[in-house]
C-alpha cells in the first residue's frame, strides 16, 4: 500500500484530503506543520508528499527539497493557487512528481493518486525484474528461473569444487560454452587458464598438435616447437567442445592423457605432465556414436564422470521473457519493452537454434523498432508458430518431369531454408540438414546459394 504525507496548514482542506485518501485505501498522515510533518517523514518515510506551496514556517519548495534530501526515492506533488503557472513550472524543475492546481475536488486528487500508484508498480517492477536478473536469477552469466535452470545453477555449483572431467550436453545454442566458463570460473582454478579448443572440422594431424602441440622439425612446416592446449591450460581448464567429432586415432592419445596425466609433444621422446581439468561439450548423443563403434566406449566413461544436460530452450519456455530483458540490457536497449502479447507469441515459438537463435531475434527486432515498445505485430514471420512457411512443389501442371531438377530444386530450396532459420550459420545449418559441413558448402557451391 502506498504511503502519503500530507501537509496543508487549512484545518478543514487537511481533513477533506485526507479523509478521501483514507476512503480510496491509502495510508494516510497529515499534518499541519510542514517542520513537524518532515520529522516523521525522516523517521517513519512514504512514498508520496503532497504538499502546499504557502505555509508559514516553510514552504513547499522548501519541503520538496528536503524531501529529496532525506530520501530521493520519495515522489512530491505540490499543491498551487490558481493561476500561479509559473510556481508549477518551478516545482517541475526543482524535481516534483507533479502539481495540482487549487482548488481542487477530491476526485481529481484521488485520480492523480491512482496515477502515480500505475506509474510507481510499473517503475517496482522495472527495477525488481532488473534486480532478479542480476542476483537470483542469474549466475555467471547464465539467466533463467526455470526449475531446470535453477538445478543447473546448483549442479555447476556442485561439480566446480571437484576434479573430474564433466561432459556437457546439449542441443545448438543452448550455452554449452557458458556453463563450462561457469564451472571454471566457479572453480579452484579460476586463477588459471581457461583454454578452449574446438574439435570440430580438424583432422587428426592439426588436432594432435593443437592438442599436444610439436617440436620443431616434427614434420614439414613446424619451424618452431609449438606448446599444446595442454601445456597452456596446465593448472587450468581445458574445454574441448564438439568432442564428438574427435577422430578415432586422436581418441587413444586423449584417453592416455587422462588415463596419466602425462602426454608427448607431436615428434618428442620424453613425456610431459600435466595438471588440466577436462571440460567436453558434446551436440550428439556421444552414446550412439559408441554403438556405432565411432567412439571409444572407454574414452566415453572417462569423460562422461559427471554428466551436465543442458535442456533445450522449448523445454524451459517460461524463461523467455527473462532472457529477452536480459538481451534488451546486454544490448544497452532497457528502455525497450516487449508488450505480454509479444512475448506471448515468442513463448509459443519452438527455438530449434535456442538461446542463440532467440538473442539474435531480439538484438534484430529491436534494431528496428523506432519506439520504445515492441508489439504483436513487430514479431517476424519467421518465428510466428506454426507459420513457418512450409516448401511447396507442385507437380500437377507438368507433363512431365525431370527427377533429377525436380529433386535439385527441392534441395537447393530446403538448404536456404535451412540458412534462413540459422541465420546464415553454415555449421547450425549443416547441423539441422544432417549434412558434414564440407557437404553443405560443396552444394551451395553448386546450387549458387549464398
Ligand atoms: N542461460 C543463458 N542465459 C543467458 N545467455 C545465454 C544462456 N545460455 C546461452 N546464452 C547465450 O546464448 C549464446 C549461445 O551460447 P553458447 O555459445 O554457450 O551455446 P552452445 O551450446 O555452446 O552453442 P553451440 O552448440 O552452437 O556451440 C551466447 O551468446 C550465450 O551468451
Ligand atoms: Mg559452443
Amino acid at each position: 500500500m502506498i504511503k502519503i504525507i500530507v501537509i496543508e496548514d487549512e484545518r478543514i482542506k487537511r481533513i477533506t484530503m485526507s479523509q478521501a485518501l483514507k476512503k480510496a485505501n491509502y495510508h494516510v498522515n497529515d499534518f499541519g506543520n510542514p517542520v513537524v510533518a518532515l520529522k516523521y517523514f525522516k523517521n517513519n518515510g512514504a512514498d508520496l508528499v503532497i504538499s502546499d506551496i504557502r505555509m508559514e514556517d516553510l514552504d513547499g519548495f522548501e519541503v520538496l527539497e528536503k524531501v529529496k534530501q532525506i530520501n530521493s526515492a520519495t515522489d512530491v506533488i505540490l499543491m498551487t493557487a490558481f493561476g500561479t503557472i509559473e510556481s508549477a513550472v518551478n516545482a517541475m524543475k526543482k524535481g516534483a512528481y507533479d502539481f495540482i492546481t487549487k482548488p481542487f475536488s477530491s476526485e481529481e486528487l484521488i485520480l492523480l493518486v491512482q496515477k502515480y500508484e500505475k506509474l510507481k508498480n510499473l517503475l517496482d517492477e522495472n527495477i525488481l525484474l532488473k534486480k532478479i536478473l542480476e542476483d537470483r536469477y542469474s549466475f555467471h552469466n547464465l539467466i533463467g528461473k526455470s526449475k531446470v535452470m535453477i538445478d543447473l545453477f546448483d549442479q555447476i555449483e556442485m561439480v566446480s569444487s571437484s576434479e573430474m572431467s564433466v561432459l556437457i550436453e546439449g542441443e545448438s545454442g543452448t550455452g554449452k560454452e557458458v556453463v563450462a566458463n561457469a564451472i571454471h570460473y566457479n572453480s579452484d582454478r579460476k586463477e588459471k587458464p581457461f583454454i578452449k579448443l574446438s574439435c570440430a572440422a580438424l583432422n587428426e594431424s592439426l588436432l594432435e598438435s593443437e592438442l599436444f602441440g610439436h617440436e620443431k622439425g616434427a614434420f614439414t612446416g613446424a619451424y618452431k616447437e609449438k606448446q599444446g592446449r595442454f601445456e597452456v591450460a596446465d593448472g587450468g581448464t581445458l574445454f574441448l567442445d564438439d568432442i564428438d567429432d574427435i577422430p578415432l586415432s586422436s581418441q587413444v592419445k586423449l584417453l592416455r592423457v587422462l588415463q596419466e596425466r602425462e602426454f608427448e609433444r607431436v615428434g618428442a621422446t620424453k613425456p610431459t605432465k600435466v595438471n588440466v581439468r577436462i571440460i567436453c561439450a558434446t551436440k550428439v548423443d556421444l552414446w550412439e556414436l559408441v554403438e556405432k563403434k565411432q567412439f571409444r566406449e572407454d574414452l566415453f566413461y572417462r569423460l562422461r564422470v559427471i554428466p551436465i544436460r543442458i535442456p533445450p530452450l522449448r523445454e524451459r519456455k517460461e524463461d523467455i521473457p527473462l532472457l529477452v530483458e536480459h538481451f534488451l540490457i546486454k544490448s544497452k536497449k532497457e528502455k525497450l519493452h516487449f508488450t505480454p502479447e509479444a512475448l506471448e507469441l515468442l513463448t509459443c515459438y519452438n527455438w530449434p537454434g535456442n538461446i542463440r537463435q532467440l538473442e539474435n531475434a531480439v538484438y534484430r527486432i529491436s534494431a528496428f523498432t523506432k519506439t520504445n515498445e515492441v508489439t504483436r505485430d513487430m514479431i517476424p514471420e519467421d518465428l510466428i508458430c506454426g507459420k513457418e512457411q512450409p516448401i511447396k512443389f507442385s507437380i500437377y501442371n507438368n507433363d512431365k518431369i525431370d527427377l533429377q531438377k525436380f529433386i535439385e530444386k527441392i534441395e537447393k530450396e530446403t538448404i536456404e531454408w535451412a540458412l534462413a532459420r540459422t541465420d546464415h550459420n553454415q555449421s547450425k545449418a549443416a547441423e539441422i540438414l544432417k549434412l558434414k559441413r564440407t557437404t553443405l558448402r560443396d552444394k551451395m557451391k553448386k546450387f549458387d546459394v549464398h
